[in-house]
């Protein structure tokens, strides 16, 4: 069970600060958006590189982007150790994926509440992890959709049949309310914004949100 604070929601002029916060994640989740894949800009590779050279915690890219066959490959290079891209926005997602690898980072893929695991199934092997969006992307603070649980359940069954060892994030509206939800439906890798940055403590958030985790995995 990992925890992956976004720092979306943190104060940007003491990202250092911010990032110590949370020494206890397991990674540190930066979303990168573009104004056209979501309706929200953020950051790119300049900020990402400073984040890598500040937090001795992996870095866990979140590529909500067009063209990510283009730009992708940059994040990795700048020390992301995860990159994550859209499963609607890449071109040819498994040369992507395989470029990301060949860098030496994993290789994530991501979908937005409406785009189906299917497709994909068979080639699981080709990717790192599967982030399930939980929300449609965009914002932080937003309403976890309870209905991509049997998403979740799905791609869960398939990576236990298939053997590998293939991630199952999920981002957008985890908090302690809903975490154990998601654990229990299968998801093994945890997003969380708001629930760790509008906390009194975002270090005991994420002991806490890691806790609810472990008592709730899947188990069949
Ligand atoms: C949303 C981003 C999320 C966001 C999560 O598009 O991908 O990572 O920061 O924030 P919360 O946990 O507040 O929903
Ligand atoms: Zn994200």
């Amino acid at each position: 069970m990992r925890i992956s604070p976004s720092i979306l929601n943190c104060d940007f002029s003491d990202l250092r600060g911010e990032l110590a916060k949370i020494s206890n994640a397991d990674w540190a989740h930066v979303d990168i958006m573009d104004n056209h894949f979501v309706p929200n800009l953020t950051m790119g590779v300049p900020i990402v590189e400073s984040i890598v050279g500040v937090t001795p915690i992996p870095v866990d890219t979140h590529l909500m982007i067009e063209d990510p066959d283009r730009w992708a490959p940059a994040f990795a290079e700048a020390g992301a150790k995860s990159v994550t891209f859209h499963a609607e926005a890449a071109a040819a997602p498994l040369r992507l994926a395989r470029e990301l690898r060949a860098m030496g980072a994993r290789a994530g893929l991501g979908l937005k509440p409406a785009t189906p695991i299917e497709p994909y199934l068979d080639i699981l092997d080709e990717f790192d992890m599967i982030l399930i969006m939980t929300v449609e992307p965009g914002f932080g603070g937003q309403s976890f959709i309870e209905s991509m649980m049997p998403k979740v359940a799905r791609t869960r069954e398939a990576v236990n049949k298939s053997g590998l060892d293939v991630w199952i994030q999920v981002d957008g509206g985890i908090s302690r309310k809903t975490i154990e939800i998601a654990a229990e439906a299968g998801a093994d890798t945890f997003v969380a914004g708001s629930a760790v940055y509008k906390s009194e403590d975002a270090y005991a958030e994420v002991e806490a949100l890691r806790e609810l985790a472990m008592r709730h995995t899947h188990s069949h």
